[in-house]
């Protein structure tokens, strides 16, 4: 964990934050189509989360900005200086981009000690002995593992090597900082912990980050802006919480939102809501597109908001058979197994003694569902 009280490490020398622009990139390996036209930018200063699943080449992205990895076409610019692009034949050296990357296994030198790991980027950049010192005793003090300078890799535990490989991707005060998953590591309990440290260096160093990972969690908590993307392809990019509230389209409302899709064809709409008939009966819904009478639309709902219960003040009442139970939540409730339309979701109660086979209600505020385009 890095520590709480964190000051402000000094910033003379470093860069101010930059924009990062990603323009059709593409890379093949083989016939694989590991990055298929990604195109996108991050405002500068901004936390953003890059999401997806696993080999939908979030690590192949976040190679080529740093420059480790040449892509097929495409332009990545950061602030005014283009660093790649296929057309006019630029591919500056990763030395020379000033973007601190942090690798998912870390990619500490295992026989080089902590010191000399956290230096060895100032050595590539024929840094003075002098500069050298101050700047590696200044990054490892601000990260809280100055005592631990003299140790190699192998006697670190996982959490003192992610913040060796933090320090050396910091140690020459890059604007950009580029994260690989870099809590996958991590036990449980201190994921969050040192997730909420990141976001503080962040917010102290004024870094441009991208954090790429393929956990939902990981990604609400910590990005400002999110970019969700599936085989290579950005699928949906925006603030974190329009995001959430409204996701565009079927994928992000289910990798990122964490929602059940049910399919429904619009009937009505008042200023406020749009009447659905779905397969789970007729349902008031959410809707920020001007859907119109007869549209195709899938309705979103986070399982976590579909309640077992009959309450007079929700605007949907849905009838289920309860299934199995899952188990108990960390609030008390119980999650169930239920089954309506042909579909099985999860749904949760406050009774634990639901028996198999049974009927139940769900209540469900309009507010909690979402009209979503079916594409
Ligand atoms: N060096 C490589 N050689 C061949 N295929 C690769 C290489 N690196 C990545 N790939 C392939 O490219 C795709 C994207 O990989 P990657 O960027 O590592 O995904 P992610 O980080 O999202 O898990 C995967 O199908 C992977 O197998
Ligand atoms: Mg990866």
């Amino acid at each position: 964990m890095l520590p709480q009280n964190m000051f402000i490490f000094e910033l003379a020398g470093s860069k101010f934050p930059l924009s990062l622009k990603v323009e059709g990139l593409t890379k093949f390996f083989g016939e694989v189509v590991a990055l298929d036209g990604m195109t996108f930018s991050v405002p500068s200063g901004s936390f953003t989360a890059v999401l997806g699943p696993s080999g939908c080449g979030k690590t192949t992205l976040l190679r080529c900005i740093a420059g480790v990895e040449t892509p097929d076409s495409g332009r990545i610019m950061l602030g005014n200086s283009v660093v790649f692009s296929s057309k006019d034949s630029v591919n500056i050296q990763p030395e020379r981009r000033n973007v601190g990357m942090v690798y998912q296994s870390y990619a500490l030198w295992p026989h080089m000690t902590v010191y000399d790991n956290v230096a060895f980027p100032l050595k590539v950049r024929k840094e003075s002995a002098d500069n050298t010192d101050s700047m590696v005793t200044s990054v490892l003090e601000r990260l809280g593992i100055e005592g631990l300078a003299g140790r190699y890799p192998s006697e670190l535990s996982g959490g003192q090597q992610q913040r060796v490989a933090l320090a050396r991707a910091l140690v020459y005060r890059p604007p950009v900082l580029l994260l690989d998953e870099p809590l996958s590591g991590l036990d449980e309990s201190m994921r969050r912990n040192v997730a909420k440290d990141l976001k503080s260096l962040q917010e102290s160093l004024r870094l441009d980050t991208i954090y790429v990972t393929h956990n939902r969690e990981e990604a609400l908590w910590l990005g400002d802006e999110i970019i969700v993307m599936n085989r290579g392809k950005l699928i949906a990019s925006g603030q974190t919480d329009s995001l959430i509230r409204n996701p565009p389209n079927a994928y992000t409302a289910s990798f990122l939102g964490g929602m059940i899709l049910f399919k429904g064809t619009l009937i009505s709409r008042n200023q406020r809501y749009v009447l659905v008939q779905t397969e789970i009966g007729k349902l008031m819904c959410r809707s920020v597109d001007g859907f119109s009478p007869g549209a195709n639309v899938l309705i979103g709902i986070n399982e976590k908001n579909i309640l077992i219960q009959s309450s007079d003040s929700a605007e949907n009442k849905v009838t289920v058979t309860i299934e199995s139970m899952i188990g108990i939540q960390p609030d008390g409730s119980y999650e169930y197994n239920v089954v309506a339309g042909g579909k099985r979701f999860s749904a949760v109660s406050k009774s634990g003694d639901l028996p198999n086979g049974a009927t139940a209600t769900l209540s469900l505020s309009a507010s909690d569902c979402v009209a979503i385009p079916n594409a």
